[in-house]
C-alpha cells in the first residue's frame, strides 16, 4: 500500500490520523488502544460488508441502521445504545462507523452519548463522507423541527477514507461528493485538478482539518466551509431534494461567483474558473429548475440556519473567501439573472 496518505488532525487537546488510500480501513486496527476489548460496528445494508475492517482478538458486534434521513433520528440512537449495552460495550471500548455521512453522524452521536462519551472511529465509504462528514467532529440527528438539530461535537480517534469504497458508490452519491470537492478548490485557492482523486481527497481532508483546528465550534473560519451552501440549501429544499446536496452546492458555487462579480470582488476570469472546476473537473452540469421564483429563493436563503443574517454570503475575493454580511437584495437579483442566463 505505497499510496497511503496520513493527514493528522489536531483539535482541542487531541490529535488523530486520517488515512487516505486504497485499503485505508486496514490501518485502523493498528491504532486501537490496548484498553479496548469490544468493538461495535455501525453500518447499513447497502454498504458493502467488505469495507468493515477486521479487529483481530477483539469482540466485534455488528449494528445495522436504516437508510435515508428518516432514520437519522433519536430513535435510531436509542436502539443503538441499547444494543451497545447488550453487547457489553463499556466506556473503554470502541464504536466504529462504516458508511457515509449518515452512518458517521449517527454512530458519532451515539458514541458521544453512550456512557457520556465512548471512543469512535470511522470508515468513510462515500466521497462526501471522506471530504466532509467524517472529518471535523460534528455529529447529530434530525428531528421533525429541523435537520441536525440535536448533536454534539465529538472527534473520532481515527478515520479511514478507503478508496475501495468508491467502486460501488451510486452515481448520485458520487455527484454529491464532487460538489463538496469542488468547494475546496476555492477555499484553498490552489490547483487541486492536477492531483489524482486520492491526492485530492487527502488535500480536502487537510483543508477541512486546518479550518476545524482553527475554529472547532464554528465561530468564524469554519463558516467558509459553507461556500456555495446558502443558495445550495435553498435549492435542495425548494426542489424537495430532487436536486441532490452536492449538485445544489455546485449551483451555489456558480451563483456565489456571479454575485462576487456583481459586487466587484472578482473578475470574469475567476468566474470562468468556477465553471471550469464545477463543469469541467467534476462534470457537474446541473440546471436550475425553472419553477423557482427569485422571491421564494431569497426567502428560503434567509431561513438557512447557517446564514449569519438573512443576506450573508461566503464570497470569493483576491484575498480568498470571506464572510460578507448585508448583501442587498437588488444585487442578489441582478446576480441571479446573470446566473440563470448560464444555468437554465
Ligand atoms: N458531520 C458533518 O460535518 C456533515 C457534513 C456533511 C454532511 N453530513 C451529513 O451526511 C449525510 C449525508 O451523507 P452521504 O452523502 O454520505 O449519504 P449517506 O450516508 O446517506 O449514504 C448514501 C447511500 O449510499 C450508501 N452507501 C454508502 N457507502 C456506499 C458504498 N461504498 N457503496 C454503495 N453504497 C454506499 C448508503 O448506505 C446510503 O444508502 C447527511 O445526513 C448530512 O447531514 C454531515
Ligand atoms: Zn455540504
Amino acid at each position: 500500500m505505497g499510496d497511503m496518505r496520513t493527514v493528522t488532525v489536531n483539535v482541542g487537546h487531541t490529535s488523530y490520523p486520517v488515512f487516505v488510500g486504497t485499503g485505508a480501513r486496514r490501518e485502523l486496527a493498528a491504532v486501537v488502544p490496548a484498553s479496548v476489548r469490544r468493538v461495535a460496528v455501525v453500518t447499513q445494508d447497502s454498504v458493502p460488508a467488505g469495507l468493515i475492517p477486521s479487529f483481530a482478538g477483539l469482540d466485534v458486534s455488528l449494528h445495522l441502521i436504516g437508510e435515508g434521513e428518516d432514520h437519522k433520528s433519536m430513535a435510531t440512537v436509542e436502539t443503538l445504545c441499547r444494543a451497545f449495552s447488550r453487547a457489553g460495550l463499556t466506556r473503554n471500548d470502541l464504536v466504529v462507523g462504516v458508511g457515509g455521512g449518515m452512518v458517521t453522524d449517527v454512530a458519532g452521536f451515539a458514541a458521544a452519548s453512550y456512557h457520556r462519551g465512548t471512543r469512535v472511529m470511522h470508515v468513510a465509504t462515500t466521497l462526501l463522507g471522506m471530504v466532509d462528514a467524517a472529518i471535523g467532529g460534528k455529529t447529530g440527528v434530525n428531528i421533525p423541527e429541523g435537520k441536525n438539530l440535536i448533536g454534539a461535537f465529538w472527534q473520532p480517534s481515527a478515520v479511514a477514507c478507503d478508496l475501495d469504497a468508491l467502486g460501488t458508490l451510486p452515481e448520485r452519491e458520487h455527484r454529491c461528493g464532487s460538489g463538496e470537492l469542488a468547494k475546496y478548490h476555492f477555499i484553498a485557492r490552489e490547483d487541486l485538478a492536477s492531483l489524482d482523486l486520492s491526492g485530492r481527497i487527502a488535500r480536502a481532508v487537510e483543508i477541512k482539518a486546518r479550518i476545524v483546528e482553527a475554529d472547532e465550534r464554528e465561530g468564524g473560519e469554519r463558516a467558509l466551509l459553507n461556500y456555495g451552501h446558502t443558495l445550495g440549501h435553498a435549492v435542495e429544499s425548494l426542489t424537495a431534494y430532487s436536486i441532490a446536496h452536492g449538485e445544489a452546492v455546485a449551483l451555489g458555487l456558480l451563483f456565489a461567483a456571479h454575485l462576487a462579480v456583481r459586487m466587484g470582488r472578482i473578475g470574469e476570469e475567476r468566474l470562468a474558473q468556477h465553471y471550469e472546476v464545477v463543469r469541467g473537473t467534476y462534470g457537474l452540469d446541473v440546471r436550475m429548475p425553472p419553477s423557482i421564483p427569485f422571491g421564494e429563493l431569497v426567502e428560503e436563503m434567509g431561513r438557512d440556519k447557517k446564514a449569519l443574517s438573512s443576506l450573508t454570503f461566503v464570497l470569493d475575493s483576491p484575498a480568498g473567501l470571506q464572510v460578507v454580511p448585508d448583501v442587498p437584495v437588488g444585487v442578489l437579483e441582478a446576480a441571479y439573472g446573470d446566473f440563470l442566463a448560464e444555468n437554465s
